[in-house]
């Protein structure tokens, strides 16, 4: 069962080829890798590796062990049945996981024990008829295990199953109010909820004590809780005291409709109470100006603090997150914030083993980097960072007091490595490119970066420059520039297997990937200064990227160039097609973008519209951002071959957007295709369906470079 594999002594002894270049194929099969979690001692971490077959069309997920003295990795486990750990019980390697299945075969799932060296001595615990999954747990004083997980629960607060939900004879749906969908699922009467539920010891074992409590379902006002806050949210959104004794959870302000605002609270309930027994910590008006959305409720080692970011602006999703930490006491929270004045958003978190310091990552200059911050760090605090490269997916705190952080970076799909509390010293257990055949030959000389300087701002704009394999400064490459999603967001130095910069570069481009006005990690002026302003700052931002390329890169052919983007990056394929920058591009390609701003409010996020185009939709004239900053105006000056991907199960941003786009385009005689997808959402994430984007893609835009001698580009 266990088949070791001496990672150490294979990266030491490698004998890299000559670079071959990373394929779209390569990249999709390699595996992915989750979060490194290390026991309580900090000997070892577990974490899951999936690959693909694109031949079997199958993936395959093992969870592999990195023991952390020696580096060895080893498999742990084969199949996928077991698709959460934790570690909680009497010693340092028991283990209390979620078998995904259970003997019912009913959809829901068992929890069983384990000694993690022992898997043979796996006992089950209970079968549960509920597909619960964000499994936490803890041991309480007196040997029972106290855990938390969510799941779908129908209005009354029974967990939900849908394989065994009762189906009615229509189809149809009725709502009275506005937020019908949310990006990908039509809203049913059933919302998500956290559950705890006791593992009472018995001898050597354990066995569950009574029914599960729901904390969630039923707290109801304009609206409903709900927690983990969809469509992202998960175990993050809530978290267990150490001593088993108390639970937080997030959920989205009940007070206020869904759709105008991002305000949200952390509720705090004991663990032994209900959910008529919670109470809000940060309320509106708790802390002065703090009314958006909160984030990852962390309760310090001790169980005597709650740790959490909150954002001021109430329907703002990409305000500053503000660091604040309260008194796990809802008598007495004495909520005060951290470094209040820094500029930068972190949005991951960990509490030090002695409770006086804070690790979290912020995005910072094109990176997201670590930085420790003391607890009782003034307003003016200004935190140093202890990491540099790369984009952290989690991180923990060992009890060597080191930090243990799973990333990834623009040549590496996870990087595992754990950094002293000061930064000095830092040991890298894992990374992906030195073991991955697909990754063979990536590193950090395949990137590069450039600040210029535009007309919007008064700081200097970053840009990433990714080369392709064997790359010959003396040799020139077509330009593939790229433009991100969000607009609040940015490219940043990490692995993606959506838009992965190295596999477009391979394709034998130079990559340029600007972060312009919008991008997070450069002071939140840089990213407020979006609103309103989407045909602007950001276009002249690209212009001026551009500029700077044809100038100062002689290895780049500016002439045989092509644009592409995702979401912002589509809506500014759109505008580029209509203003003078898409005349210097041979091919545009645009996933999933706005074609037509007047039908903004196609999407349930009214609370990005409102806020993105400063202010909400009234009857649109020359004055209205909605109307100025509309492509569709720009219609006549549409000539520049273009590609349109759109999905149908985008509920972001509509897929009559992507159909409206082709229809004009073909109308026009513009050289134009259209690839859909019914069962994809703002994101192209089936493995197959992923090939088939980047093969259309790359035919269209291979054509229109000169890269392929294809005599068409369909
Ligand atoms: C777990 O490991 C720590 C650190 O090595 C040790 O102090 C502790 O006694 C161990 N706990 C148990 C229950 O073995
Ligand atoms: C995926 O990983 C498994 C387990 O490590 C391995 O047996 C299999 O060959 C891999 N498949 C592919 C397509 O790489
Ligand atoms: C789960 O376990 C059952 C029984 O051992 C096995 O038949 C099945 O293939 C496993 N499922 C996965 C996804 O590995
Ligand atoms: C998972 O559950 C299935 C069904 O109860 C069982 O056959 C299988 O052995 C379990 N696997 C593990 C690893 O617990
Ligand atoms: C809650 O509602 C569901 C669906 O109607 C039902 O199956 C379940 O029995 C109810 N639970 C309770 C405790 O009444
Ligand atoms: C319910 O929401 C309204 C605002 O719509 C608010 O005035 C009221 O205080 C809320 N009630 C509770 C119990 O929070
Ligand atoms: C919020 O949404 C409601 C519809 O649910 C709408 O009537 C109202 O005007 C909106 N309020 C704000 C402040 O946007
Ligand atoms: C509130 O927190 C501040 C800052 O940490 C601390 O100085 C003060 O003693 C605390 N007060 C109470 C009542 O806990
Ligand atoms: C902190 O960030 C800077 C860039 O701002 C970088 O040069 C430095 O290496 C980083 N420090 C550590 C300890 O990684
Ligand atoms: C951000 O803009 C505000 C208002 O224009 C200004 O007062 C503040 O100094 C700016 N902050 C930074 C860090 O530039
Ligand atoms: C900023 O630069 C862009 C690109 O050159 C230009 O189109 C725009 O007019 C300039 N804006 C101002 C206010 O000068
Ligand atoms: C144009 O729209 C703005 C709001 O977008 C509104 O304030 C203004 O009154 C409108 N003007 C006319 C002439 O309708």
């Amino acid at each position: 069962m266990k088949s070791v594999i001496h990672a150490i002594v294979i990266v030491a002894s490698a004998v890299l080829p000559i670079v071959s270049a990373i394929t779209p194929e390569g990249m999709l099969a390699a595996p992915r890798r989750g979060v490194a979690l290390a026991n309580p001692s900090g000997e070892f971490a577990l974490y899951t590796s999936t690959n693909y077959s694109f031949d079997e069309s199958e993936a395959t997920t093992v969870w592999e062990q990195l023991d952390l003295n020696t580096g060895d990795i080893s498999t742990w486990w084969t199949d996928s049945n077991i698709s959460e750990v934790v570690f909680v019980g009497p010693s340092n390697k028991s283990i209390l996981y979620i078998n995904a299945t259970n003997e019912e075969g009913d959809g829901g799932i068992s929890l069983y024990t384990a000694d993690a060296t022992d898997l043979s001595s796996a006992s089950l615990i209970a079968s549960l008829p509920v597909p619960f999954a964000g499994l936490k747990a803890t041991s309480t004083k007196s040997g029972d295990i106290h855990f938390l997980v969510y799941a779908l629960a129908y209005p009354n607060g029974t967990g939900y199953n849908e394989d065994l939900a009762e189906t009615s004879p229509s189809t149809a749906r009725i709502y009275t109010s506005i937020y019908v969908r949310h990006w990908d699922t039509y809203l049913t009467p059933q919302r998500y909820a956290v559950f705890g539920g006791v593992l009472a010891k018995s001898g050597e074992s354990y066995a569950l004590d009574g029914e599960l409590t729901n904390y969630v379902t039923g707290k109801c006002n304009v609206t409903c809780a709900e927690s983990p806050v969809q469509p992202f949210g998960d175990s993050g959104d809530y978290d267990l005291s150490p001593d088993g004794s108390q639970v937080v959870f997030l959920t989205k302000n009940i007070d206020l409709p869904l759709a105008n605002f991002t305000s949200s609270q952390i509720y705090w309930v004991p663990f032994s109470g209900t959910v008529n027994d919670s109470v809000p910590i940060n309320p509106i008006g708790a802390t002065a100006g703090a009314e958006g959305a909160s984030a990852s409720p962390r309760f310090s080692k001790d169980g005597s603090k709650i740790a959490y970011f909150q954002m001021n602006g109430i329907y703002y999703e990409s305000d500053r997150n503000i660091i604040y930490v309260a008194n796990a006491d809802p008598e007495n929270l004495n909520i005060t914030s951290i470094a209040g004045k820094w500029d930068r958003s972190p949005d991951v978190l960990a509490w030090s083993n002695d409770g006086q310091t804070l690790y979290v990552a912020a995005p910072d200059l094109g990176r997201e980097r670590v930085f420790p911050v003391p607890v009782d760090a003034a307003a003016d605090y200004k935190p140093t960072n202890i990491t540099n490269e790369g984009v952290p997916a989690g991180m923990q705190v060992l009890a060597n007091d080191q930090i243990l952080v799973s990333d990834s970076k623009i040549w590496s799909s996870r990087d595992i490595y754990a950094v002293s509390p000061d930064g000095a010293s830092t040991k890298i257990y894992f990374q992906a490119n030195l073991v991955d055949p697909a990754l063979s030959g990536l590193g950090p000389k395949d990137v590069s970066e450039f600040y210029f300087s535009s007309n919007s701002t008064e700081i200097d704009i970053q840009s990433w420059i990714i080369y392709p394999s064997n790359f010959s400064a003396e040799k020139t490459y077509p330009l593939a520039f790229l433009v991100h999603g969000g607009p609040q967001g940015g490219y940043y130095n990490s692995w993606s297997t959506r838009w992965n910069y190295r596999v477009w570069s391979d394709q034998g481009y130079v990559v340029i990937a600007p972060n312009p006005t919008a991008s997070s990690g450069w002071g939140q002026n840089f990213t407020d200064a979006i609103a309103g302003h989407w045909g602007d700052y950001p276009y002249w931002d690209l212009v001026h990227a551009w500029d700077y390329v044809d100038t100062n890169l002689p290895y780049v052919d500016t002439a045989r160039g092509i644009a592409a983007g995702a979401s912002f990056g589509g809506y500014m394929m759109n505008w580029i097609q209509g203003h003078p920058l898409g005349r210097r591009f041979n091919a545009l390609v645009t996933h999933d973008g706005v074609t037509n701003s007047l039908e903004d409010y196609a999407t349930e996020e009214l609370w990005f519209i409102n806020h993105d185009e400063a202010g909400t939709f009234t009857s649109p004239n020359e004055t209205s951002t909605y109307y100025r900053w509309n492509p569709i105006l720009y219609y006549e000056n549409w000539q520049t071959p273009h590609f349109v991907v759109h999905s149908d199960l985008d509920y972001r941003l509509p897929v009559s957007e992507g159909i409206l786009l082709f229809n004009l385009l073909q109308v026009k005689g513009v050289p134009s295709k259209f690839l859909n997808f019914p069962d994809e959402n703002h994101w192209v994430l089936n493995r197959q369906n992923s090939l088939v984007w980047h093969t259309e893609i790359y035919k269209w835009i291979n054509y229109y470079s000169g890269i392929s001698d294809a005599s068409s580009p369909f």
